[in-house]
């Protein structure tokens, strides 16, 4: 027999009646969609079958998994981090709270990335990685475009140039004039001959037009700016203070501190180096105390920016003592 309807319940038809109304929709059809709808599960809510069929070693060494793995999951953490940075960018309200909150999410994950690294560090067999890096070639973390829009979105061009040009561009000049300059096409580019990296020229003409459109959409709303146009009680708030800087440190020092530690476990010889599969000269490259990259230099004082990444030196000195 069939039970009377609860009235809690025919006041939600009442309400979804008057929703699919007011859009012109018939609620009958959608209710019979209800019926017929499978139970969500977890499953296929976070679409776990194609996520795991997404791991896919070019060779039988076991480790390589381990590589594509972590890639992979730092790939989505960078994806967590422009998701916050871009609801910066877009907000109106220019209150150093929301701006506050919005950097703190972003300084865990890279916490989380920082803290993981060794991961890669201890995590891999040395000699297995010697062999399958070879079926890489010419594919390099280099080439990760998320971690250049990480850069985009947090500081004008200009702060980006390489370390021997920076100071020369203003931010009147023409984006594309300041992005032929950044300093990781300089790291890749023979500078005798001006010849790029295959892996450079491939980086570019793949992903060079969504980098453009994306430094032309900030031109003027990076990090950075939003936080000078704030107004000055905003600005001098040290929470926020405190979590740009934590957030310039954790990509511009800390991160690529830990990254480096990999390319040292991996690639350094006791005479000589292995050759990065990017071909860049990763020892003059990867140190954050040679590229000097800051998003934000007004935070830092001369002394502090002269000392930028000097961790590494001492840490390497310490060791080879
Ligand atoms: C065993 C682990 C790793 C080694 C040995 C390694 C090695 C290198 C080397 C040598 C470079 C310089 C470019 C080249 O010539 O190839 C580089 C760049 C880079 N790698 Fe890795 N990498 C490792 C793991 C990772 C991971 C897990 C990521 C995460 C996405 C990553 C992202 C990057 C990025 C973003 C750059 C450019 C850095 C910059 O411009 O300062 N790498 N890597």
């Amino acid at each position: 027999m069939n039970q009377p309807i609860k009235p809690e319940i025919a006041e939600k038809i009442q309400q979804l009646e008057r929703k699919f109304k007011n859009s012109g929709q018939d609620l009958g059809s959608y209710l019979d969609g209800l019926l017929h709808d499978r139970y969500l599960t977890y499953w296929d809510y976070i679409h776990l079958d194609t996520l795991l069929s997404l791991q896919i070693p070019r060779t039988h060494f076991p480790d390589e998994e381990i590589f594509i793995a972590y890639h992979q999951i730092t790939e989505l953490y960078f994806k967590l981090i422009i998701h916050e940075l871009k609801q910066i960018i877009d907000d109106k309200l220019q209150n150093a709270k929301f701006f506050t909150e919005k950097l703190h999410r972003v300084n865990r994950y890279f916490r989380v990335l920082i803290n993981s690294f060794d991961v890669m560090i201890k995590g891999m067999d040395r000699e297995q990685f010697l062999k399958y890096r070879m079926s890489l070639l010419p594919a390099s973390g280099f080439q990760s475009v998320q971690f250049r829009l990480i850069e985009i979105y947090s500081t004008p061009l200009t702060n980006l140039v390489n370390p021997k040009e920076r100071g020369q561009f203003s931010e009147q000049d023409p984006l594309e004039e300041v992005f032929e300059h950044l300093y990781w096409k300089f790291g890749a580019t023979d500078l005798k001959t001006g010849e790029k990296t295959l892996t450079l020229k491939q980086f570019e003409y793949r992903y060079t037009p969504r980098m453009m459109r994306i430094a032309h959409q900030v031109k003027s709303s990076t990090i950075f700016h939003k936080y000078l146009d704030l107004p000055e009680k905003e600005q001098n708030n040290v929470h926020l203070i405190e979590a740009l800087r934590t957030f310039d440190t954790n990509v511009n020092i800390n991160w690529l501190l830990m990254h480096m530690g990999a390319a040292y476990r991996y690639l350094n010889k006791e005479k000589g180096e292995v050759l990065a599969t990017g071909g860049t000269n990763w020892k003059k490259f990867l140190p954050p105390s040679f590229q000097r990259i800051t998003f934000f230099p007004n935070l830092w004082s001369e002394e502090e920016k002269e000392n930028w990444g000097q961790q590494w030196v001492a840490h390497q000195f310490n060791t080879t003592k």
